[in-house]
């Protein structure tokens, strides 16, 4: 590189010591495709000289023979040359560039500016301490660019730098951009941030970005590089309450137990009382273990193992904290979310959340509302589409340590897996816990399911007839229950049609209903077996998600899933309640294998061929199967 300080040919560990006491920035930029993110960031790297020269000279090159600008160099190519790295399939598609000067290191995460990225913005974001939007002179404030700083503004960056490009192609108008600065103010004044400091520039001539220019006399600001090095963000963390996500239990042999991770936040030092959350179990801090050597003291986003005075257990996913400023614990959030999927979010269904290192089953309780993102208005929903923000309650499988989002931007997010795809679908912030959750005890009765079941001489389980509407699941359900019944066994129905008139009698077929109407139905059944009943369950149930919740509700071995596999064109051509036609005609919309979709299941205990096999062939089979499996031989505890 040609510019680095003198120091590092005279006096290199002094050079290494200046390198290691400067401060870090970390930062974002946000911009539509064509504003000249690209160039912005060429420039800087340029400007502080941290390109290789074989690099630049190949640039100047490509920059005559591809190059958009001219003689000038084309920026844009330094940084758009690695794009063709960045799309390998990578999900989270974020690039993120390091560059120092003499009195601060920064990294800068690089994101595309597509509408369909909002999420990789999202994960840039999430570290960030500053966010620069660029908007195009020309065309003012965009929905892209209320999109960026709302979503800036709800990861918690607190500080924005509006950088009004290409001002070059209207001659640094002072009246452009007066009108541009009091635009993104007005609309982003409920946005939280603390400063937002607006301006001029041409990223592609350098004016205002490393440089001073000429051209825009009325403007008395700093440069984007001024303002890098000089905001002020370093405070806050540190006296931040101390948290230790730990990431595993480091066990080398009988004599160490140390609890590794990265300091989310604030400090340690050896000495110090801790606190376990959500075990709540305290010790005091024996050493503070690092990879060169152990310390005295550790700060944010240090990689340390702790070792502890007591033995107590500890494992991963938990936090550690100091005892006097414990993070919280609870099952039960607010939290606000950013969905990043093309399928929607169901309330309802169930997810895998993963906050820190801890990973649970979680489902969302209610969506409260969407955020509208060009006035912020709260609209009434039943899902979250792509890209869309909401305002969701959540109910986790169990309790997590967390902070607020507002309060800890490490301990208070989180992100939602599909548990069917393992894609990540969703990123949240958590707003506060809800306290009822902790308060509604369940209640261990003396007759329990055991008690029940051996009353009755059975062993409880739910039968899931799932298949096409008119595939033969209820014909087969009826058949099954009356065997059992003939066996003295005691037995109970749910089908489709008729919950739908009582219990669901608010639902339609929309997915988010389908989901609902499941998840109720798992719930209901799972009462019944709790009853210590032989349950059959006779529903389309078409999302693999939810007979996957219905089956995680139950003990293992209870839940037989049961494939009425019958293919459309023979369950369209029975037609037995004369639907399919409907659905054909328009008549009945959502109309499942018509214009909604199925998921067959993928390992069902039992498939039932309904072309081959009579409906009382098949009730045969599954009695037969509830006989091999030991189900009717009487209850065995
Ligand atoms: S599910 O998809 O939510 O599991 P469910 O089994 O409760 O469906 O109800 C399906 C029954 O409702 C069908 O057998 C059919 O009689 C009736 N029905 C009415 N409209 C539809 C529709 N759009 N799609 C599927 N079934 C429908």
């Amino acid at each position: 590189m040609a510019h680095l300080d003198d120091l590092i040919s005279t006096d290199i560990l002094g050079y290494l010591k200046a390198q290691e006491d400067k401060s870090f920035l970390r930062f974002i930029t946000c911009g539509s495709v064509d504003d000249g993110k690209s160039t912005l960031i060429g420039r800087l790297l340029y400007d502080s000289k941290l390109i290789y020269e074989d690099q630049l000279a190949s640039i100047e090159k490509d920059s005559k023979k591809s190059g958009t600008q001219g003689d000038k160099i084309d920026l844009a190519l330094l940084v758009d040359g690695l794009a063709a790295e960045r799309e390998q399939g990578i999900t989270i598609d974020v690039a993120y560039r390091f560059f120092s000067t003499d009195k601060r290191k920064f990294i800068v995460a690089d994101t595309p500016g597509h509408v369909q990225y909002t999420r990789n913005m999202a994960t840039g974001a999430s570290t960030a301490d500053v966010a620069v939007l660029l908007i195009d002179a020309r065309y003012g404030v965009q929905e892209q660019t209320r999109r960026h700083a709302f979503i800036v503004s709800l990861l918690g960056v607190k500080h924005v730098v509006v950088a009004i490009n290409k001002m070059d192609l209207n001659d640094f108008d002072q009246s452009i951009y007066n009108d541009i600065e009091v635009d993104f103010r007005e609309f982003s004044k409920d946005l939280g941030f603390t400063d937002i400091t607006c301006i001029p520039m041409s990223a592609l001539d350098g004016d205002n970005v490393t440089i001073r220019s000429k051209n825009s006399d009325w403007y008395k600001g700093p440069t984007l590089l001024e303002y890098l090095e000089e905001v002020n963000v370093d405070a806050a963390t540190l006296d931040a309450p101390f948290r230790l996500p730990v990431q595993w239990v480091n066990r080398p042999n009988l004599d160490f137990r140390g609890f590794s991770g990265t300091v989310a936040s604030g400090t340690i030092e050896v000495g110090d009382e801790i606190i376990v959350i959500p075990s709540g179990k305290r010790s005091t801090v024996k050493e503070i273990v690092t990879y060169d050597g152990n310390k005295d003291i550790a700060r944010e986003d240090m990689a340390i193992t702790l070792t502890l005075n007591d033995e107590i257990d500890i494992s991963r996913g938990d936090i550690i904290c100091k005892k006097d400023n414990p993070a919280e614990q609870a099952d039960q959030f607010q939290a606000h979310m950013l969905w990043m999927s093309e399928n929607e979010l169901y309330p309802g269904r169930q997810y895998l959340l993963k906050t820190g290192n801890k990973t649970v089953p979680a489902s969302i309780l209610k969506l409260k509302h969407r955020i509208d993102i060009n006035d912020f208005s709260e609209v009434a929903v039943n899902t979250l589409a792509l890209n869309e923000v909401g305002v969701a309650t959540l109910s986790l499988s169990a309790p997590i340590a967390f902070d607020a989002y507002n309060d800890n931007r490490n301990t208070g997010s989180f992100i939602l897996i599909d548990r069917q795809t393992n894609a990540t679908v969703g990123v949240g912030m958590l707003d506060f816990a809800l306290r009822r959750a902790s308060n509604v005890v369940w209640q261990d009765l003396d007759v329990n399911k055991a008690v029940r079941a051996e009353q009755k001489n059975q062993k409880p389980a739910l039968l899931w007839f799932t298949g096409l509407s008119g595939s033969g699941k209820s014909t087969i359900a009826n058949l099954v229950e009356k065997r059992l019944l003939d066996l003295g066994r005691h037995t109970y129905t749910l089908d489709g049609d008729n919950v739908r008139h009582g219990l669901n009698r608010d639902l339609n077929f929309s997915k988010a209903d389908r989901v609902e109407n499941i998840r109720r139905i798992g719930e209901v059944s799972r009462l019944m077996v709790d009853a210590g009943l032989i349950t059959m369950a006779s529903f389309i149930s078409p999302y693999r998600a939810e007979r996957q919740m219905a089956r995680d509700l139950l003990e293992n071995g209870e839940f037989i899933e049961i494939f009425v596999n019958t293919p459309l064109e023979v369950a369209e051509a029975r037609d037995v309640k004369g639907l399919y036609a409907k659905a054909r005609a328009g008549e009945i919309k959502n109309f499942t294998g018509i214009d909604s979709e199925y998921q067959a299941p993928q390992n069902p205990e039992i498939t039932v061929n309904t072309v081959e096999m009579s409906a009382d062939d098949a009730a045969e089979m599954i009695v037969s199967y509830l006989k091999d499996k030991g189900f009717l031989a009487g209850y065995d505890a």
